[in-house]
């Protein structure tokens, strides 16, 4: 499956989409995609000679990309660290195709202001014993779409927000890579605006 990255900073994400070796026969990165003309990943899609656009005021419009993506036959949008808001008609348009990753345990810690440093913070602050990220479908309003899948880590002795988000990003990028699989393996359905793990159930019971 052809899959397109979005991102704004330093793209850890992406790269462990790139190097997973359970994705190598399942998906190609087709195109990563930023708001800001240089970031870090845009370096690791350079490393690994994969194209890039920029959207937004810096470059082209989203009605544009959708053309371009098309055209590539994305079957799959990951959100990796994208921090605008997608307009609704492009969610519209790739509508149960767009997934995010957010670096706290959905429904808290998310929202407008909720990213980065401002999440890890907050969880710090609240005493909270379990953090991690989870991954879900994108709608129009931030961090609101359909849970696909969540990873807990274990924070009960940390002695800082940073030491949080250290601990997320390394559950962020075995999680991140094993929900795209599942999706290029059309395992993931959605059910009554939930959403379900095909295969998951016989594994367990
Ligand atoms: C990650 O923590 C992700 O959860 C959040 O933004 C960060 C992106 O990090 N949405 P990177 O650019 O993938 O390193």
């Amino acid at each position: 499956m052809n899959i397109a990255v979005f991102v704004s900073g330093r793209g850890s994400n992406l790269r462990a989409i790139i190097e997973n070796e359970n994705l190598k026969d399942l998906v190609k990165v087709v195109l990563v995609i930023s708001d800001k003309i240089d970031c870090g990943a845009f370096k690791i899609a350079e490393e690994f000679k994969i194209e890039t656009a920029v959207v937004g005021k810096n470059g082209i419009s989203f009605s544009e990309l959708i053309i371009i993506l098309d055209n590539k036959k994305t079957g799959l949008i990951v959100l990796a660290g994208f921090l605008k808001l997608i307009p609704a008609e492009f969610v519209k348009h790739y509508e149960e195709r767009i997934i995010n990753i957010h670096p706290a345990l959905l429904p808290s810690y998310g929202g407008k202001g909720m990213y980065g440093h401002h999440v890890h913070e907050a969880v710090f602050q609240s005493g909270d014993k379990f953090s991690g990220p989870t991954v879900h479908f994108v709608n129009s309003e931030y961090d609101r779409g359909a849970i696909i899948a969540q990873k807990y880590v274990d924070i009960s002795e940390v002695k800082s927000a940073d030491e949080i988000a250290s601990l997320v990003l390394k559950a962020e990028h075995i999680l991140l890579p094993e929900v795209v699989g599942l999706f290029a393996q059309d395992r993931i359905k959605i059910e009554n605006g939930k959403v379900k793990i095909v295969g998951l159930e016989e594994r367990q019971s």
